[in-house]
């Protein structure tokens, strides 16, 4: 187990904010973590657990115990000849385990390819792109209950999956932590073309249908529009996309013909943010260190030295601006993060 006391939060948050938290910690296994969690100073204080840090949003300096995974390992729990279950350790880099599917022969997780995070987060964000989404895949979700040190696993129902939501980030938000996940992934290839250009593209390289290439499409399709934390501080999209009555959707349509839409269950339709964004004539502007990326309008990205509140100030400028012109709410997909806790 590593302690730190008034430790720095700059490399903990791909937006490289800098913020301080009274005391971090990082443990090696559940042992670990239910003896850190058993220590009365530490229930005292606030605590939160973070993965890579590719969606928070820091805005203060944090006043208890940031906690975080260093659970490893990767073991098959189970199989037949169409699937097979894999419990991954919650600090697993998320794609460090799709590179291990794709080698193994695994289908199911090519399309969340290069997303940041880890795989304790994946179950709590349910992470997704190009028509994958984490709970697909998840069969279990192994837990401990922050306020006891005593175990919990969810089954893949009661986490309550949806798009870009779980129980673990609304009834349940900051009470329990993540220890490993278990995957059901199948032996014979079951790829996910449909989405957005993923079949043209991969017919535009002249490249074969398989995992390997799927996850280089999307490898491409993601730089070509999503900003390298390591050289621009982002959290990815911003924004959750927003589901609005259909009613709404098809007043705008009359003023934008061409305006990008999905289904989204009975009388719903979802609008891409980064569209709302463009056209609200925000890409590419900046509000002191703040700015709106140039190639993709939902990702928010530090200019060199800003500070949460800068980022939230340019958000909230944007969700008053889409409010007024479309009479549509944004919600930030990104965690917002006070000296306490979630804000
Ligand atoms: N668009 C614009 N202008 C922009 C950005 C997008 O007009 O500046 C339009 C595009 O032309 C397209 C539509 O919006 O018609 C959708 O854009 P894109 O395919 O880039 O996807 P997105 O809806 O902006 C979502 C996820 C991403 C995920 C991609 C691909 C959310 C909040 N974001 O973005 O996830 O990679 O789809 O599946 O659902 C993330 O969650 O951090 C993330 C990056």
């Amino acid at each position: 187990m590593n302690l730190y006391h008034q430790h720095s939060l700059k490399e903990l948050n791909t937006f490289g904010i800098e913020a301080r938290t009274a005391t971090y910690i990082e443990y090696h296994s559940t042992e670990e973590l239910c003896r850190v969690l058993q220590d009365p100073a530490i229930q005292a204080q606030p605590i939160l657990h973070i993965g890579a840090g590719s969606n928070l949003l820091f805005m203060e300096d944090f006043s208890g115990t940031v906690l975080h995974s260093g659970i490893k390992g990767i073991e098959i729990v189970g199989e037949t000849a169409e699937w097979i279950d894999v419990a991954v350790g919650a600090g697993v880099i998320w794609d460090d385990w799709v590179v291990y599917s794709i080698e193994k022969g695994w289908y199911g997780i090519e399309n969340l390819s290069i997303i940041p995070g880890e795989v304790g987060a994946s179950a709590v964000q349910n992470i997704g792109a190009y028509g994958v989404e984490a709970k697909d895949v998840i069969r279990t979700v192994h837990t401990i209950e922050i306020a006891t040190a005593t175990p919990r696993i969810f089954s893949v129902e009661e986490c309550q999956y949806a798009y870009r939501s779980s129980i673990f980030k609304h009834a349940y938000r900051g009470k329990y932590i993540v220890t490993k996940v278990v995957f059901r992934l199948q032996k014979q290839a079951q790829y996910v073309l449909e989405y957005g250009n993923v079949r043209t593209q991969l017919e535009k390289e002249g490249k074969a249908l398989n995992a390997q290439n799927l996850r280089e499409v999307i490898i491409g399709m993601r730089e070509s529009k999503l900003p390298d934390p390591a050289i621009i501080g982002n959290g990815g999209s911003f924004f959750m996309n927003p589901i609005v009555p259909i009613a709404l959707f098809q007043t705008l349509q009359e003023t934008y013909s061409t305006i990008p839409h999905y289904p989204a269950g009975e009388g719903l339709v979802k609008i891409p943010a980064g569209w709302l964004i463009e056209q609200a004539g925000w890409k590419g502007k900046n509000l002191g260190e703040a700015g709106v990326y140039e190639k993709q309008a939902l990702v928010l990205i530090n200019r060199g030295n800003a500070t949460g509140k800068d980022i939230w100030n340019l958000a909230t400028a944007i969700i008053e601006d889409i409010a007024k012109k479309f009479h549509i709410t944004l919600h930030p997909e990104v965690n917002l993060i006070g000296s306490k806790g979630y804000l």
